[in-house]
């Protein structure tokens, strides 16, 4: 592509006939043929308006559009969050700026309708920090050979655990999580049409691995598939789930019982439960970990004045924006313990600055100002400053956002 065709780019929202191009350029970006379930899922949960298509002419270059999600902010608010997703390019006109156009008529839009955040999974590391995004929540896989998995004498035995068909969990597991992503901060709502496909579990959703499993606990459930390697055979753990230590638990002691199952493998935030509950704390490894959920904010004062903070601050700070109408000074005013903050721009000297990103990746607790600030991202006008404005963002529970989309 040229330059001169490059500058031809129009970035617009989608119609019907756009879909078969679409579907085309997601299949080539990632490598996969897209089911008509799938479609028809994708449909539901992003309406065409929710879509925007880039052209060169009546090519059909380019597509990005969101999902109307909500995620759980510390604290327990809810903030609607739009799910940035099935973000493309063809690879022919590849870095001539046709994602930098989509997204920032996205991310207008999305801030003119008035959302206060928005979220995505990305597929790299390196794409989305400079259009603000932060990384928020992490996922660290466990893998522990079950064979040896021996609970301690101090750990609870609750039971109450069943086996669900897929029919029986479709009845209860939704609500339950839906529980659960109140309760725990970074957690995505996870819309009907999402659980349509999570229910259908397409062959090829499968990786070569068998159908889901279900184990259902009044407050928890866990869905895992089996993996047979050359007979020896492994529990990958899909959801784990549950409102209670009592329901995690018991789905643990479940999961354990499995005796012809060699290992499980999970993937948790980090802090987990499980290895407080065997007689062996090494025995669940962590042999990887990514990062989940992204989000940026869209709405300073609206996000800020929506969470619990961990301590007391009032201190003006600047948000370095260079993508968005974000930066500025903004005051932050919070009590610890519960009530929600108050934020708002001023015209002051800030004592600390910080960009929108790294702003999103403390707000849900999972990184620490202090430690941005030792990388020499986060500034501070003195160390009390920076203290107070890192103790202030710190939360109690390790974030996790529960879905991936
Ligand atoms: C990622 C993708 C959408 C980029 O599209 P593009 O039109 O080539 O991107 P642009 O030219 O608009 O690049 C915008 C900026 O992002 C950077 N960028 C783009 N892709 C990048 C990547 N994979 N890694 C790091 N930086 C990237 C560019 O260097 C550019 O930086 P700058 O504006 O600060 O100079 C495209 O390569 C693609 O479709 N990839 C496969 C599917 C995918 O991974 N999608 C993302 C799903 S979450």
């Amino acid at each position: 592509m040229t330059t001169e065709q490059a500058s031809a780019v129009q970035v617009r929202t989608a119609t019907e006939e756009d879909w078969p191009h679409i579907l085309k350029l997601d299949n080539f970006a990632f490598g996969a043929h897209i089911a008509d379930l799938k479609t028809g899922i994708t449909r539901d949960l992003a309406p065409d308006d929710n879509v925007l298509v880039a052209t060169i002419g009546d090519e059909v270059v380019g597509v990005t559009m969101h999902y109307e999600l909500q995620i759980t902010v510390p604290g327990g608010g809810l903030v609607d969050a739009p799910g940035v997703t099935w973000v493309s390019v063809a690879p022919t006109p590849r870095r001539k700026g046709i994602l930098r156009s989509m997204l920032t008529e996205q991310h207008q839009r999305c801030r003119a309708s008035g959302a206060p955040v928005s979220i995505l999974t990305a597929s790299e590391g390196g794409i989305y920090g400079r259009f603000g995004y932060g990384p928020i929540t992490m996922e660290y896989t466990r893998t522990l050979d079950r064979r040896f998995a021996r609970f301690r004498d101090t750990t609870a035995d609750p039971g109450g655990v069943r086996l669900a068909r897929v029919e029986e969990a479709r009845e209860v597991v939704p609500a339950i999580y839906d529980r659960w992503r109140r309760t725990c901060a970074g957690a995505v709502r996870r819309p009907d049409a999402f659980w349509r496909g999570v229910f259908a579990d397409p062959e090829s959703d499968r990786g070569g691995a068998s159908a889901l499993f279900y184990m259902v606990h009044a407050d928890g459930f866990v869905s895992y598939r089996v993996r047979d390697h050359a007979k020896r055979m492994t529990v990958e753990v899909s959801d784990l789930f549950a409102v209670t230590p009592e329901a995690y638990i018991a789905l643990w002691r479940a999961l354990c019982a499995l005796d012809l199952m060699q290992t499980i493998t999970v993937s948790e935030p980090r802090t987990s439960l499980l290895p407080y509950l065997l007689d062996n704390p090494r025995l669940p490894r962590i042999t990887g970990s990514f990062d989940l959920l992204w989000a940026r904010i869209l709405d300073v004062p609206a996000v800020l004045s929506a969470r619990a903070y961990f301590s007391d601050l009032d201190l003006p700070f600047e948000v370095v924006d260079d993508f968005l109408d974000q930066g500025g000074v903004y005051r932050l005013r919070a009590a610890g313990g519960g009530e929600p903050g108050e934020c708002y721009r001023v015209d002051e000297e800030p004592r600390v600055r910080i960009t929108a990103g790294d702003l999103a990746s403390i707000y849900f607790g999972e990184h620490r100002a202090d430690t941005l600030a030792q990388a020499g991202r986060v500034w501070a006008v003195d160390e009390e400053s920076l203290d107070v404005f890192d103790r202030a963002f710190a939360t109690a529970a390790t974030p996790q956002g529960g879905m991936f989309f």
